[in-house]
C-alpha cells in the first residue's frame, strides 16, 4: 500500500516491491497557471522559479495598494494599514498579539454572500472573489473591543471610515474608533468608544475581497482541462484555520454558529454549500446579471467545516432513508460512471454510522464532491465533502482493488466525522487526536460494513499499528495531546496531523474498544454523542461516559478508564512487554527504537502503562490478563515442554511483545512445522516483532532474520506484507553494498514459491485471485519476484507493457499496474518513459495518472530521473499537490537517490519560497530523501545542507532535519555493527 502525501498512513513505495497505492490527482496534463506573469515563466526551473518571483512580488504590490486604497488613511491602529501589519509585531500583550480569541463575544448566525470569479479580473490578471458578510453576536461579557479572524482579506472602508459597521439588534451601539488589521494573528480588530453590554446582541457587516489563488486553503480555485477547455472551481479547504481567508468569522472550533450562504455565480455553473440550496434567481450587480443560490440554515457548526464551490461540475444521485446522496465530479468523470461506487457504498455507511451511534444521520442532505486539485485527501465539511479525485473516483478498467478500498475507507471515515468531529466537536486542536484518531479507527468498521468480504479490519495493524510503532518508537516522539500552537507556525497540513494523532490514536481506541467490549464502548460513546450534540467537548468528556457504561454493565477492568488511558494518552511511546516462560515473569519497559539515542523527556506516568494482555498457550486462547505494574509473576505463562507461549493475541494491544530464548525458538519452530496454528495476523506480528526488537538491539540480528524463512511456505498477505515492510530497511542499508547480491539470492529463493502458487491459481496470470488479500499478495509476488530478479517475472512484465505500447491497448489489470508499470519502466530506457509520459498527461482519470506518476520514477536512467525532477516543480507538468510525493518516488529509487539529494539541495530556496505556503510537505520531502543515508560522507552533507540553509530555513521540515541527522548517525552505527553477520547469515541460510 503506497500512497503518499496522504495526511495518515504515508507509506512510500517500495519500487518493484509491493502493492502499489499511490495517491494524488493529476490529471490531463497542462493548464495550471499562478499568473499571467508566471506562465511566462516556460519549462526551465530556473526561469519558471524568476518568473514566479516576478509574479509574487506584483501580486503583493497590487495587495499593498489595494490595502492602503482602503485604509483612506482613518483607521490607523497600532499596527501600519489595515492589512500590512508589519511582519512581526514588537512583544507586546495586547489582545489582538495572541493567538486565542477573547472570551467576550460569542456568535449566533452569519448571513455570507460570496461571489468567486472564475475569471482572471482583466485589470490585475488576478482571480478573486467578492463577498458581505453580517455576523450576529452576543456579548457574553463588556468588553470595548471586538477582534474577529481575517486573514488576506481585503475590505471595503464603509460610509463610518472603518472596515466594518457595528449595530445593535436592539438598542444602540457604541462607534467604531479605530478598524486595522492585525495580519500576524490574523485579526480584523475594532475598537469602540464605549461598552458592548453582557447579554445584548450585536451585527457586524463587512464587505472585502479576496483572491482566490490556487494555494489549497481557504477560498481557492482549483483548474482542469475539459478536452482543450480550461475549467476553473472555486473550492475551500477551511480546516484548521483557514475559513478567516473567505470571511471574517470567530474561527475557532468551539464557536459554533448558524450560517446562512449565498453564493453567486454563472447561470452554466453548479454552487453548493453545506446546506441544501433553496432557491436559484438571476440578479444584476454592477450591472452585470448573475445567478444567486441561496441555502438552507446550516445547523449550528463549526467554521472549518464550512464549504463553498462553485463548479461546473456532473453528479449522480440517489437517497436513503429520506437523506439525497450526491457525487459530484468532473462532467466525463461521472458519464463514465467513476462517482457509481461511491454512491453505492455511501447510503449501506451511513446507515452503519447511525447504528452504531444510535443517531440519525444529523442533515437533510451529503454531498461528496471530488476537486483535482486538494491537498488532504480529503474533508469532512458537513454536508459537503471535499475529496481529490483518486478517493473518490472509481473506474473498475482502471483502479486497483487497493484504490477501491482506499476510497471505502476514506468515506468512511469522512462519513464517521460527521457525527463524531462535526455533530460533537472537540473544543480545541490539542485534542485533535481523538477526532482524527476515533475516526481512522471506525473508518475500519464502516468499510467492513460495506464490503464484508475484505477483512478489512485486519489490515488496521499493518497500516496503523505497524506504520505508528515505527514513529513512537523514536525519543523524539509526542504525547497525542498536541502542544505546539497550531497558528503559530508555517506548516502544511500534512505536518499537523501526523501518524500520532491518527494512527496512535486509532490504535489505542481500538484496544480501549476491545477491554471494553463493542457494547460497553458503543454505549458510552452513544450517551457522549446525545449529551454534546452541536457541542463541543474535551477528551475526558468521552472517558466519562465510557466509565458510567462499565459501570452500568458491571465490566471488569483493573481501574478507571481514565487511569488506564492516561498511560497511553499522556505519555509518548509505548512499552515492549517481556515474558519469560521458564519463570512466569512478565515485566515492561519503554520500547526505544535507538538505545543509544537522547534520553526521552521524563514522563509523568514513569514510562508505566496498564496492559491489557490476550494470549494463548501452544495455539490455545487463555483467559485475558492485565500488567500493571513494571514487573508481575504470571504463573498460568510458565511453560513445560513443547509449550509455548504467544501473546498480544491479533495485536489489539498497542505494544511489541519479547520473550525468553527458548519460547522464541519454539516459536519459530512452530512457524516452520505448521505456521496455521498462529494466528495470521500474529505472524505478522512476529516478524515485525523481532525485526524492530533486533533494531533496539534486544535480540540479535539474526534472530529476526528467522522469522522469514519459514515463508517459502507462507500464502497470506499479511505477513508477507510485514516482512517486506521490514526488509525495506535492509534494502535501504545494503542496496549498495555488498550483501544485496546475496540478499538478493535469498529472497529471490523465498518468493518464487509464492510467485508459481499465483501463477496457477490465476491460470498463468489470466485470471485475478478471488480474495481481497489474495489480489494483494499476487502483487507482493510479483513485485517481489521481478525485484529479485527472477527472469519469468521481468518478462512477463515487459512483455505485457510492450504489448501495450505497439497496440496502443492497455490489457494490463489494474491491480498488477502500478509494479508491471514501474518493473517495466526499470528494465526499460527512453522509449518506455516517454511512452508512459504520454499516457500520464492524456490519462482521463487521477487514479491511472498516479500509477504512472509512481511508475515514472522507477527507469535506471540518470537523465531521465534528473529531467523527471526538473518537472515536478513546474506545475503544468505535476500538479502542486504532487510534486513532494514524486520528488519522494525517485529518492526511493537506488539510482535516483543522490540525484533527488542533489536537487533538493540545488533548489532549496525555491522550492522553500515557492511551495512553503501549503501545500508542500518538507517533512515528507526530507524524510524521503534521506533515508538511505548510512554513511559518515552523507551524514556530513547533510549537516553542511542544514548549515548552508540556515537563513533560507526549512519551516515544516526543521524536526526532519534534526531527526534524519540523528537517524543517519544510528543508520551508520547499524550497518557496522550488522553488516558482517547479515551477509554471513543471508550467504548460509540457504540450503545449498
Ligand atoms: N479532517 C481531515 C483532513 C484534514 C486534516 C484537513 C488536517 C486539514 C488538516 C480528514 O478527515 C482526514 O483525516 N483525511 C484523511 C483521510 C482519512 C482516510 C485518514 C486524509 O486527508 O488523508
Ligand atoms: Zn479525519
Amino acid at each position: 500500500m503506497c500512497h503518499l502525501l496522504m495526511l495518515q498512513k504515508l507509506v512510500i513505495p517500495q519500487p518493484c516491491f509491493q502493492t502499489v497505492r499511490t495517491e494524488g490527482g493529476v490529471i490531463m496534463g497542462k493548464g495550471f497557471y499562478i499568473s499571467k506573469v508566471a506562465a511566462l515563466g516556460g519549462v526551465v526551473v530556473a526561469v519558471a522559479a524568476l518568473s514566479t518571483i516576478i509574479a509574487l512580488s506584483v501580486v503583493y504590490s497590487q495587495e499593498r495598494s489595494k490595502n492602503n486604497g482602503s485604509d483612506g488613511g482613518a483607521t490607523a491602529g497600532p499596527s501600519a494599514g489595515p492589512t500590512a501589519g508589519p511582519p512581526t509585531p514588537p512583544p507586546s500583550n495586547e489582545p489582538w498579539d495572541k493567538y486565542r480569541l477573547p472570551a467576550h463575544l460569542v456568535p449566533d448566525h452569519y448571513n455570507v454572500t460570496l461571489w468567486p470569479r472564475l475569471t482572471p479580473d482583466p485589470a490585475t490578471g488576478l482571480y478573486i472573489f467578492t463577498g458581505e458578510s453580517t455576523v450576529e453576536f452576543e456579548c457574553v461579557e463588556d468588553t470595548d473591543l471586538i477582534l474577529i479572524h481575517s486573514n488576506k482579506l481585503n475590505y471595503t472602508t464603509l460610509e463610518n471610515g472603518h472596515l466594518a459597521r457595528l449595530t445593535s439588534a436592539g438598542g444602540a451601539a457604541p462607534s467604531i474608533t479605530q478598524s486595522w488589521l492585525q495580519t500576524v494573528t490574523q485579526y480584523l480588530v475594532l475598537r469602540l468608544n464605549g461598552k458592548l453590554l453582557k447579554g445584548q446582541r450585536y451585527h457586524l457587516y463587512t464587505k472585502f475581497t479576496g483572491e482566490l489563488a490556487d494555494d489549497l486553503g481557504g477560498f481557492y480555485r482549483s483548474e482542469y482541462f475539459e478536452g482543450t477547455v480550461k475549467k476553473v472551481i472555486a473550492t475551500t479547504q477551511m480546516q484548521p484555520t483557514d475559513a478567516r481567508k473567505s470571511f471574517p468569522c470567530f474561527d475557532e472550533p468551539a464557536m459554533k454558529a448558524y450560517f446562512f450562504i449565498t453564493l453567486m455565480h454563472d447561470a452554466d455553473k453548479v454552487a453548493l454549500s453545506n446546506g441544501a440550496a433553496i432557491g436559484t434567481t438571476a440578479v444584476t450587480v454592477e450591472g452585470v446579471t448573475v445567478q444567486q443560490t441561496v441555502f438552507e440554515r446550516t445547523e449550528k457548526m463549526s467554521t472549518y467545516l464550512l464549504a463553498f464551490i462553485v463548479c461546473d461540475y456532473g453528479f449522480v444521485n440517489s437517497t436513503t432513508d429520506g437523506v439525497l446522496i450526491r457525487i459530484f465530479a468532473r462532467k466525463p468523470a461521472i458519464a463514465a460512471g467513476q462517482g457509481d461506487y461511491a454512491l453505492n457504498i455511501t447510503g449501506p455507511i451511513l446507515k452503519f454510522f447511525e447504528k452504531y451511534y444510535n443517531s440519525s444521520y444529523p442533515l437533510p442532505k451529503s454531498d461528496q464532491i471530488a476537486i483535482p486539485d486538494f491537498n488532504a485527501g480529503a474533508m469532512e465539511n458537513w454536508g459537503l465533502i471535499t475529496y481529490r479525485e483518486t478517493a473518490l473516483l472509481y473506474d473498475p478498467a482502471f483502479s486497483s482493488n487497493s484504490n477501491k478500498e482506499r476510497i471505502a475507507t476514506i468515506i468512511a471515515h469522512e462519513l464517521a466525522h460527521m457525527w463524531f468531529g462535526n455533530l460533537v466537536t472537540l473544543r480545541w486542536w490539542n485534542d485533535l487526536w481523538l477526532n482524527e484518531g476515533f475516526a481512522s479507527y471506525v473508518e475500519y468498521l464502516g468499510a467492513n460494513d460495506a464490503e464484508p468480504s475484505w477483512n478489512v479490519k485486519d489490515l488496521m495493524v499493518l497500516n496503523d499499528v505497524h506504520r505508528v510503532f515505527a514513529v513512537d518508537a523514536l525519543a523524539s516522539s509526542h504525547p497525542l495531546p498536541l502542544k505546539r500552537d497550531i497558528q503559530n507556525q508555517r506548516s502544511s497540513l500534512s505536518e499537523l496531523f501526523d501518524a500520532i494523532t491518527y494512527s496512535k490514536g486509532a490504535s489505542v481506541l481500538r484496544m480501549l474498544s476491545d477491554f471494553l467490549t463493542e457494547d460497553v464502548f458503543t454505549r458510552g460513546l452513544q450517551s457522549y454523542l446525545k449529551e454534546f450534540a452541536f457541542g463541543s467537548t474535551v477528551y475526558t468528556d468521552l472517558w466519562k461516559h465510557l466509565q458510567t457504561a462499565v459501570e452500568e454493565t458491571g465490566t471488569d477492568i483493573p481501574t478507571t478508564i481514565d487511569n488506564i488511558m492516561n498511560t497511553w494518552v499522556l505519555q509518548m511511546g509505548f512499552p515492549v512487554v517481556t515474558i519469560d516462560t521458564a519463570t512466569g515473569g512478565i515485566s515492561q519497559k519503554h520500547f526505544l527504537l535507538d538505545p543509544d539515542s537522547a534520553t526521552p523527556p521524563p514522563s509523568p506516568y514513569n514510562y508505566e502503562w496498564i496492559v491489557p494482555i490476550r494470549w494463548m498457550k501452544t495455539g490455545v486462547v487463555q483467559n485475558p490478563r492485565w500488567l500493571q505494574e513494571k514487573s508481575e509473576t504470571a504463573n498460568e505463562m510458565k511453560t513445560t515442554g513443547d509449550e509455548w507461549v504467544l501473546a498480544n493475541l491479533n495485536v489489539v494491544g498497542y505494544y511489541r511483545v519479547n520473550y525468553d530464548t527458548a519460547n522464541w525458538n519454539k516459536l519459530l519452530n512452530a512457524l516452520s512445522v505448521d505456521h496455521s496454528i498462529i494466528p495470521v495476523i500474529n505472524r505478522a506480528q512476529l516478524v515485525d516483532d523481532s525485526f524492530n526488537l533486533a533494531r533496539a538491539k534486544i535480540i540479535p540480528t539474526v534472530q529476526a532474520l528467522d522469522t522469514t524463512k519459514y515463508l517459502d511456505k507462507e500464502r497470506d498477505y499479511m505477513p508477507w506484507k510485514s516482512a517486506i515492510n521490514n526488509l525495506d530497511f535492509f534494502y535501504l542499508m545494503f542496496d549498495r553494498t555488498e550483501v544485496y547480491g546475496p540478499m538478493q539470492t535469498y529472497l529471490n529463493n523465498k518468493v518464487a514459491p509464492l510467485f508459481q502458487y499465483y501463477k496457477d491459481m490465476t491460470g498463468n496470470w489470466v485470471n485475478i485471485p478471488d480474495g481481497h488479500l489474495d489480489q494483494y499478495n499476487q502483487v507482493n509476488a510479483i513485485s517481489m519476484a521481478c525485484k529479485t530478479g527472477l527472469p519469468e517475472c521481468t518478462a512477463l512484465v515487459t512483455g505485457w507493457f510492450s504489448d501495450w505500447m505497439t497496440s496502443n491497448i492497455n490489457s494490463i489489470n489494474p491491480n498488477l499496474r502500478s509494479t508491471v508499470y514501474c518493473n517495466a519502466i526499470a528494465a526499460g530506457g527512453a522509449a518506455e518513459w516517454n511512452f508512459a509520459w504520454t499516457q500520464f498527461e492524456s490519462a482521463t482519470i487521477a487514479i491511472e495518472a498516479d500509477k504512472l506518476r509512481y511508475a515514472l520514477s522507477c527507469t535506471r536512467e540518470p537523465w531521465l530521473l534528473n529531467r523527471y525532477l526538473e518537472y515536478t516543480l513546474d506545475p503544468e507538468k505535476i500538479r502542486k499537490q504532487d510534486a513532494t510525493s514524486t520528488i519522494v518516488y525517485i529518492a526511493e529509487n537506488v539510482v535516483g537517490q543522490s540525484l533527488a539529494w542533489d536537487f533538493i539541495r540545488a533548489h532549496w530556496s525555491y522550492i522553500f519560497n515557492e511551495y512553503g505556503g501549503g501545500s508542500f510537505s518538507f517533512s515528507n520531502l526530507i524524510n524521503g530523501v534521506t533515508k538511505r543515508f548510512s554513511t559518515e560522507f552523507e551524514l556530513q552533507q547533510l549537516r553542511q545542507f542544514k548549515e548552508d540553509n540556515a537563513d533560507v530555513g526549512f519551516g515544516s521540515g526543521t524536526l526532519a532535519v534534526d531527526q534524519a541527522i540523528e537517524k543517519t548517525q544510528a543508520n551508520i552505527k547499524w550497518v557496522g555493527e550488522n553488516k558482517k553477520n547479515v551477509l554471513n547469515w543471508f550467504e548460509t541460510a540457504l540450503p545449498s
